[in-house]
């Protein structure tokens, strides 16, 4: 070979070496490239797996662990990876769930995504506890499943609580439904959301669905809505209402009254949600309050016919008590009013005044109506008059001690009085007002044997032996009623 040609020869060799290299250096940089992506890829895979909350397993096809975060095996209850690495799947799945495990498997794989799937697993102590599972295939170049992802998220806290939540709907539920009164949950307007046993024996009918979006007002009796929409009207404004009646509709047309009390209901976060409303049937219970009260009235009607004629028996034997017991009950029941006692109290004072002298009845009429000074053997039998309209009423049964404030109506603080001279306290208050009333009046007025000393001689009396003879306070107010004119003597 000419050395010509052999020189240009080894510089093409040459140029084409060089181009070789070239292309290698070019190859070798761009696989350093992809080798810095794929450590890349791989360092954000590992960083979302262990920022996911759940746990992440990958398998292959036949569901045996490739791979598994460190979340996954803190799940299961194992110390390190290498305890679940190369074991299948379907070990750590609770015997019930195996053959739904190993279908999901399969459909992972034919369908490419499966989601929200739960099965129960088995802990490392042989607990179960529920999951739900995502599962995901990884496909080749090609489309072909290779493997697959399986995301796993703990259930059992959302498990318990909605387990708490069933058993606290159920312990509310059997409260309600235990209750002997219908009771009914409302929404804002009025309707029914729900309603108890009782309710819906009451009220509603045998199918809870059917009554469930009424409104409450269709269970009301017309003339009563008012009353209904107000009862709700401030439940919502003021949380709660008591002892509201209103009548209501019985499934069987009854018409019945009802003793309502309600409150708001609310939700958790503080919205107003609507009304619980607790019916109490109070039908009966007012039927014999009514019969009590007709009782009652019919008793007080006899009772007062008998003090009555006790009053004008008196009257009759003597003319001295002629309108006296009258007025002196009167002005006694003024006086207690004033004085603040109970209205109770207040009655017994004026019955106790009205037949304060039942016991002159055993006064001979003679002794009674005399003209004249009494001599001293005249004067002790008219002293026995309390002790003998004690002897009268003891017998009977008043709701107040009738029989002894009349027997102590003639005594004096000081126990100047007569029959036992009892002092002070020691003597009823009743008797007390009485004793005062007794005097003004029998100063006040005229007498068959002389004329009226009037309303400032009694006062005069009363207001000189305040504290010694008569009730200091008795007194102060007997003057101040019959001063101002708030209590004037009907003759
Ligand atoms: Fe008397």
């Amino acid at each position: 070979m000419p050395k010509k040609s052999k020189t240009a020869g080894l510089a093409a060799e040459n140029k084409n070496l060089k181009a070789k290299v070239a292309r290698l250096e070019k190859n070798e940089q761009r696989l350093k490239y992809a080798l810095l992506e794929l450590r890349r890829n791989e360092e954000i895979n590992r960083k979302l797996t262990m920022a996911s909350r759940d746990a992440v397993i990958i398998t292959d096809l036949d569901g045996n662990i490739t791979y598994l975060s460190e979340r996954t095996v803190g799940l299961f209850g194992y110390k390190a990876p290498s305890e679940l690495l190369g074991r299948n799947g379907v070990e750590f799945v609770s015997p019930e769930d195996r053959m739904r495990a190993l279908d999901s498997f399969k459909r992972t794989a034919r369908e490419g995504f499966v989601s929200n799937e739960e099965f129960f697993f088995l802990k490392s102590d042989g607990r179960r506890f529920c999951v739900q599972v995502n599962s995901a295939a990884i496909k080749d170049r090609k489309e072909r499943p290779v493997a697959l992802l399986m995301t796993l998220s703990d259930l059992t806290k959302t498990k318990n609580a909605e387990r708490e939540i069933r058993e606290s709907e159920e312990t509310f539920r059997g409260l309600i439904d235990a209750s002997p009164d219908a009771i009914f949950i409302l929404n804002t307007d009025g309707r029914i959301i729900y309603l108890s046993e009782q309710a819906l024996a009451v009220y509603g009918g045998e199918d809870i669905s059917r009554v469930v979006g009424k409104s409450f007002y269709d269970f009301v009796i017309p003339d009563d809505r008012n009353s209904a929409e107000q009862v709700l009207a401030d439940i919502a404004s003021v949380s709660s209402v008591h002892g509201r009646e209103m009548r209501l509709i019985r499934r069987n047309g009854d018409r019945i009254t009802g003793e309502a009390n309600g409150s708001i209901l609310k939700a958790a976060d503080g919205r107003v949600k609507g009304s619980i409303i607790v019916i109490r049937d109070i039908t009966e219970k007012k039927k014999i309050d009514q019969e009590l009260k007709n009782s009652y009235m019919a008793v007080k009607k006899v009772m007062d016919g008998i003090i009555n004629a006790m009053e004008k028996l008196v009257e009759k034997k003597d003319l001295y008590t002629v309108g006296h017991q009258h007025r002196t009950a009167e002005l006694a029941r003024a006086i207690a009013v004033k004085m603040g006692l109970a209205s109770e109290q207040v009655t017994c004072v004026y019955i106790a005044a009205l037949i304060h002298d039942i016991g002159k009845i055993f006064v001979s009429g003679e002794i009674l109506n005399k003209v004249g000074d009494l001599t001293h053997e005249e004067y002790d039998i008219i002293k026995k008059h309390p002790e003998a309209g004690f002897e009268v009423l003891k017998t009977i049964d008043f709701p107040w001690p009738i029989a002894d404030i009349i027997l102590q109506h003639h005594e004096r603080l000081d126990g100047s009085g007569y029959p036992y001279g009892l002092k002070g306290d020691r003597i009823y208050l009743e008797s007390r007002i009485i004793s005062v009333a007794d005097v003004v009046e029998a100063i006040t007025f005229a007498r068959p044997y002389r004329p009226a000393f009037g309303i400032d001689k009694a006062l005069a009396e009363i207001e000189n032996n305040s504290g010694k003879l008569f009730d200091a306070e008795v007194v102060e107010i007997t003057s101040n009623l019959l001063r101002s004119g708030q209590f004037k003597f009907v003759v």
